[in-house]
Formats: structure tokens, C-alpha cells, sequence
């Protein structure tokens, strides 16, 4: 994640879709450190409590504001007032309900100031990658999206980057700049998200069967985690500014 640390922050309102567990967020507010004047408005669809992000970074408590809202709602947001949107892997969350990714940056695009910029992260789709590298994570989230369709909930979609590419333009956003990487994600990591996953919607699974079918699953997964160890997962990155209004 580089996302903030060469643009210049200086009296920047910057607005964070998805705070999630924070990880972005304290990225940014490091990022912020050596600019007075910057204000972090991070959004989450769920209430999140960000007060453990400031055990090292006191100073910047009152620069730093928590709004419970979605992506395509952003309430309490006017047009014009924001110079900078991030998002790490919150887009494939939005887009877990088909149709809400153009109504966010439709709004994206009205909160944002001319100019202002927006910087993605995202996973690829599943289908996107098929290099041997990242069998693990294929497997892996495979796994947790079935358990997730079985247990009635919806599972997050990734989406490819030349069609998120084509989506930006049509809202009036400018590429500047495109990169992909790796992650890595050590192997007691995926066995407790592994773990934590299945005891968080085993009990939502329509039947015994069901469930037994997924216990199998599981235990076959932990073996494969077992002898690959780390995962690899790839991601990419946008940086987009919007044209004039
Ligand atoms: C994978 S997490 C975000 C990770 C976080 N950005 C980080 O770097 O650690 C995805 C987040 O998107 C949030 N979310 C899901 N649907 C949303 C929506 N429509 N609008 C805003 N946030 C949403 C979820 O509550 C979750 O916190």
C-alpha cells in the first residue's frame, strides 16, 4: 500500500471509504503526520470505533472524523468539499450488491473537488489469475465464497481493472497512473481468517449435510495451507484525478 506518501497533504480534506479494521486509515493518518492543516473523514458502512488508531499518533485525534455511511450515500457530505478519496479493498465489498458501484462514483465524483484525486486498491477476480503462485489464494477465497452463497450471504465481487478503468471514465475521471503487485499473507494468518470465517457462518448453513460438506472442505484446505504456507495474493492500484466539472 504506497497510496499517500508522495502527494502533497497540505491543507487536504481527504475521505476514506471503508475504514474496515483500519489498516488504510492508519496508513493515511501517518501520511498526514507532516501536514498541520490535512483533515481525515473515514466512512464505513458498519459503526466502527477508531480510537485505537491514535495509541501513536495523539496529535491528530481531532483531524480525524468517523461517519457511519455507505460508499454511494456518503450523507452529511457536500459537493465540492473533499480533495482526495481512498479505498483499499472496499469496492469489491460495495459491489457485493450488483449495481451500487455506479451510483459510488457518481457520488464520488460530486463530493470530489475538480482536480481532486482517487486512489483504489483492489484485489483481482478469482478468474483473472490463474498463475500457480497463487493456487492458495484461489482456494482460499473460493472456499470462504461458497461457505458465504451457502450461508445466504452475499459475498464480496472483485473487479477487473480495465472494466473499472472504463466505469471511472464515464463518471469523468482521468487514469494517471496504474500498478499491480503482491501481498503476502503468513500461514498462521489464513488458518485463523480460515478459522474465524467458518465459525462466523457455520451456524447460517441450511443443514446438518450442508455443514459437514463444509467441515470437509475446511479440513482439506487447512492441509493444503499446511504444506504451501504463505499466500499470495494479487492486487492492483489506481491513481485518477477528475477532470474539470
Ligand atoms: C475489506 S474491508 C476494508 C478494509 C480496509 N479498507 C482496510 O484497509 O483494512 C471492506 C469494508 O467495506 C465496508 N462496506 C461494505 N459495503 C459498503 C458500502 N456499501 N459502503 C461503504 N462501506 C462498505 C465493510 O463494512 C468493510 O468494513
Amino acid at each position: 500500500m504506497v497510496y499517500l506518501e508522495n502527494v502533497d497533504l497540505t491543507e487536504k480534506t481527504i475521505l476514506e471509504i471503508g475504514t474496515g479494521n483500519g489498516a488504510t486509515t492508519l496508513q493515511i493518518i501517518g501520511d498526514m503526520l507532516n501536514y498541520p492543516n490535512s483533515r481525515l473523514i473515514t466512512t464505513d458502512i458498519v459503526a466502527r470505533d477508531i480510537s485505537h488508531l491514535f495509541s501513536s499518533y495523539s496529535e491528530l485525534q481531532d483531524r480525524v472524523t468517523f461517519i457511519q455511511t455507505s460508499g454511494e450515500k456518503l450523507e452529511g457530505l457536500i459537493p465540492n468539499s473533499i480533495d482526495i478519496i481512498v479505498e483499499g479493498y472496499t469496492l469489491c465489498a460495495i459491489n457485493s450488491q450488483t449495481g451500487k458501484v455506479p451510483i459510488c462514483f457518481s457520488r464520488w465524483a460530486e463530493v470530489l473537488k475538480p482536480g481532486g484525486l482517487l486512489f483504489i486498491e483492489e484485489e483481482f477476480p478469482l478468474y483473472s489469475q490463474d498463475s500457480q503462485k497463487y493456487f492458495l489464494w484461489r482456494m482460499y477465497w473460493r472456499f470462504i465464497k461458497s461457505l458465504l452463497l451457502y450461508a445466504g450471504k452475499n459475498p464480496y465481487q472483485e473487479i477487473d481493472p480495465q472494466t473499472l478503468d472504463s466505469l471511472l471514465k464515464n463518471y469523468h475521471f482521468v487514469i494517471d497512473n496504474q500498478d499491480i503487485g503482491d501481498t503476502l499473507t503468513a500461514q498462521s494468518e489464513i488458518i485463523s481468517a480460515l478459522f474465524s470465517h467458518f465459525s462466523e457462518w457455520k451456524n447460517f448453513l441450511p443443514n446438518g449435510l450442508v455443514r459437514l460438506a463444509f467441515w470437509l472442505l475446511k479440513n482439506s484446505l487447512l492441509q493444503q495451507i499446511k504444506v504451501l504456507g504463505t499466500m499470495i495474493t494479487p492486487y492492483y492500484s489506481i491513481r485518477a484525478h477528475l477532470k474539470e466539472k
